[in-house]
């Protein structure tokens, strides 16, 4: 059955495709489309109930592409959204 909840998640991930990864499960769970950033036109999402952003990170923050792309959508009420990232695990030797 089809999940009743549209979704699409958003992704920008290249450097090792980590975020891809944790992705494919998270579009598979809720039956979602993956796109770049350069894939979507803001306004495709308002047939969207849910909208997922995802990259790694890189010098502390979502990778620019993707934080570009959320400075330039419109404020829209009622949507529910998440964001998804991965990022290094530093262990402390000593
Ligand atoms: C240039 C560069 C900068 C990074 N900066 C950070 C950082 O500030 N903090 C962190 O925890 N991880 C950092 N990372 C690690 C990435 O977040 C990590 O490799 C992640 O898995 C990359 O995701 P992706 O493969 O989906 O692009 C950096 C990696 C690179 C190559």
């Amino acid at each position: 059955m089809q999940n009743p909840i549209k979704s699409i998640l958003i992704l920008f991930s290249y450097h090792h495709n980590n975020t891809e990864k944790i992705a494919k499960t998270f579009a598979k769970v809720l039956d979602a489309q993956i796109k770049s950033p350069e894939e979507v036109k803001p306004e495709g999402l308002q047939d969207y109930d849910l909208i997922g952003f995802g990259s790694g990170i890189y010098y502390r923050k979502h990778y620019k592409v993707l934080l570009e792309f959320v400075e330039n959508l419109p404020q829209v009420k009622n949507k529910k959204s998440f964001h998804i990232f991965n990022q290094w695990i530093y262990k402390k030797s000593h």
